[in-house]
């Protein structure tokens, strides 16, 4: 893009706290990409719960700190050494500083976005789809005929488990937090969906016996951390996987190794950026993304597009367990 403007809007933390600390401007300095980096016009703006434990404090960065992990949008200037992209190529980024109008980003982290998906789709695909694929390839490889549970299934990275597991022939059992979001999780592919407040644990626990005739499932994907960590050990079969990929209840307290030899469970703790580490990982996983999204019509589900200027209702609504999808933003 042949002129820049000096300043834009965005989105600025410079305290730990509530979505209040969320401030809105229009004065933030547009950033400029050094050595292989691509600054990138962003049309859309992804949320994600991690942009929640940034801001309040659970994960640590340096502040004031312009939250946000994905985004798309056009090419709008290139750094030194950068090949393979030109200006107004339209693509799909993961790094940070992800709530302005213009993002600088890896170009080893931005991927060109094929014709037939949109900008929009891609930036709501992209970090929760990557993220269930690489979890149910490499954090527990799923095979067909497995039972599995999935926690938040009607949320953005759970509405992509189910998904990809009905796809791999799995059997997958969904808690989701309220009857609003039964009808959404077994659209997507659950087999049963239990409603965690109606049933507590011992009832998801029950359902799990019922199912798998007394097993247990061969892998929890636990996206809830604090308060279902137990629940999720006593639902693993013998020689299963406890998947802990996310904290939206609290990170999981310390607990003794000695448990796990109760059942030979594995208890694993992934991050979706060291699965997809190198260029050749990233490209992989996009290239099986955007086969899903193509090939196989998987659905992009989109709760709810906001004004930038209104993001901190956004992440009161995320937090407050009624979204169904992915929320983005408009800058
Ligand atoms: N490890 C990784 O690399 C990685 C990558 C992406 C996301 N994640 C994690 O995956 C989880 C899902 O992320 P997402 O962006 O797709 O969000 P999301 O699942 O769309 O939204 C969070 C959902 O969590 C459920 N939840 C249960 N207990 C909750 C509580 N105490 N407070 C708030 N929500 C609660 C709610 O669903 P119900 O009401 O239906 O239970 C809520 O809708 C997050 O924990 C996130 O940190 C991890």
């Amino acid at each position: 893009m042949s002129s820049l403007p000096n300043t834009m809007k965005g989105v600025l933390v410079c305290k730990e706290g509530g979505p209040e600390v969320l401030e809105y401007r229009t004065d933030l300095p547009v950033p400029s990409p050094k050595e292989c980096e691509v600054l990138v016009k962003n049309s859309v703006i992804g949320i994600n719960y991690i942009d929640t434990y940034f801001r309040t404090g659970l994960y640590k960065a340096p502040k004031p700190e312009i939250l946000g992990k994905d985004g798309a949008g056009k090419i709008a200037s290139l750094g030194p050494g950068v090949t393979g992209f030109v200006e107004n190529d339209p693509v799909v980024w993961m790094h940070t500083g992800g709530y302005a109008e213009y993002t600088v980003a890896p170009a080893e982290r931005t991927a060109k976005i094929p014709k037939e998906i949109s900008e929009e789709d891609a930036c709501a695909a992209v970090l929760q789809g990557l993220t269930a694929l690489s979890l149910i390839d490499e954090a527990h490889k799923v095979n067909a005929g497995d039972w599995v549970l999935v926690t938040a299934a009607s949320g953005g990275v759970g509405g992509w488990l189910c998904q990809l597991l009905r796809a791999r022939g799995a059997h997958t059992i969904a808690t989701v937090g309220s009857q609003a979001k039964v009808n959404d999780a077994r659209k997507l592919g659950a087999e049963k969906v239990v409603v965690e407040q109606e049933v507590g644990d011992e009832g998801v626990k029950q359902v799990v016996q019922e199912k798998t005739g007394g097993r247990g499932v061969v892998a929890v994907f636990d996206s809830i951390g604090k308060i279902t960590f137990d629940r999720s050990l006593e639902c693993v079969a013998r020689k299963g996987t406890l998947v802990s990929y996310g904290n939206s209840s609290g990170a999981v307290e310390p607990f003794s190794i000695s448990r796990l030899a109760a059942k030979n469970v594995k208890v694993t703790r992934p991050t979706l950026f060291n699965y997809i580490y190198t260029r050749e990982e990233f490209e992989q996983y996009l290239d099986e993304l955007w086969r899903l999204m193509t090939k196989e019509k998987f659905t992009v589900r989109i709760h709810q597009k906001y004004p930038l200027a209104e993001v901190a209702q956004a992440h009161r609504d995320l937090e407050s367990r009624k979204t169904m999808g992915k929320l983005l933003m408009v800058p």
